[in-house]
């Protein structure tokens, strides 16, 4: 399965709206066509938005499209995950857009096995491990960070059970995560995500480990939840670790400059389409926290596991 693929001169895109219910595809011939599935959530996850990118600013290029108007519009798309800005500047300083973002699709395979490779010694035989979001095939080309380490220890032969977190507001854990594994009869369990302090509290959570949308100087940004999890696993001694290549970091800016995405409020205002509060209430809705470095065990890339920088 790739949740991406340049197929006719088209970026063929998986549409992870409808999952778990429908496998389906949307097909990008232009690249507003890209910037709305970004937007849209057709495609998300950081790798796969900067590979969703790259193919972007290549259907501009074939269009003969004014380049440098195209990058600052999908840059624009979404403004937390780094990998956009970093897949968008390095097809603009390539020779050939389309060939600079095939090669980063390969590439982006290869890191995530290297991911798995290395994060999977830290998993032991008889874990369970929770994780937060989709940081899987889904968020990436293929293989997955996060769910990529969960991947690589499965498929050595450990015996691990995975708790995926339901992810409010828009699910990807319950609708993108559970679904991945049992594509591949992974061991998984779905909790809310008010659940994981108490099952670590009762010494049924023994790793966390989840993806990132940005690492900078101070510490991880991911998904709106993942601080709360990093705190009941420091308090209850459970090893947090974060699973991303080395595209997702920033080795110059504070993490707490970056800009927090925020959604429309009718992501938490309406759930499974009915709606849940008085009508006109008020809402804040973060897609993103962030995680200081103290709370964050080893950062697993695809060079082997480092420190928080
Ligand atoms: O809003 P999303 O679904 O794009 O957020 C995704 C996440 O937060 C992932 O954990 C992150 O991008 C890492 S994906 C390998």
């Amino acid at each position: 399965m790739r949740t991406l693929e340049w197929e006719n001169n088209k970026l063929k895109l998986i549409d992870q709206t409808k999952l778990p219910d429908e496998l389906t595809y949307v097909y990008c011939e232009n690249y507003k066509d890209v910037i709305i599935a970004i937007k849209d959530m057709v495609v998300r996850g950081a790798p796969a938005i900067g590979v969703a990118a790259a193919f972007g600013m290549a259907l501009g290029y074939l269009a003969g499209e004014d380049m440098e108007k195209v990058a600052s519009e999908i840059k624009a798309a979404r403004p937390t995950a780094i990998n956009l800005f970093w897949a968008v500047d390095r097809v603009a300083k390539s020779e050939n857009p389309l060939d600079e973002a095939l090669k980063m699709f390969d590439e982006d395979i290869e890191t995530n096995l290297a991911i798995g490779k290395y994060g999977s010694e830290v998993i032991e035989d008889g874990d369970t491990i929770l994780t937060h979001c989709n940081a899987g095939a889904l968020a990436c080309v293929d293989y997955g960070t996060a769910l990529g380490v969960i991947r690589a220890a499965f498929n050595e032969g450990k015996d691990i059970n995975v708790i995926c977190d339901e992810t409010r507001p828009r699910g990807q854990g319950a609708s993108l995560s559970v679904w991945e594994m049992q594509q591949e009869n992974i061991p998984v369990k779905l909790i809310p995500d008010v659940a994981s302090g108490f099952l670590m509290s009762q010494n049924k959570i023994d790793k966390v480990v989840i993806g990132a949308d940005r690492i900078a100087k101070g510490g991880v940004v991911n998904k709106i939840g993942s601080l709360m999890v990093a705190l009941a696993a420091n308090h209850f001694n459970v090893p947090f670790y974060v699973a991303a290549p080395l595209s997702t970091f920033d080795f110059e800016a504070s993490v707490f400059d970056t800009e927090i995405e925020e959604r429309s409020a009718d992501e938490v205002i309406y759930y499974g389409g009915a709606r849940i509060c008085p009508e006109g209430t008020e809402v804040i809705n973060p897609a993103f926290d962030i995680v200081p470095k103290e709370l964050v065990t080893g950062i697993i890339t695809e060079k082997g596991i480092i420190d928080p920088i």
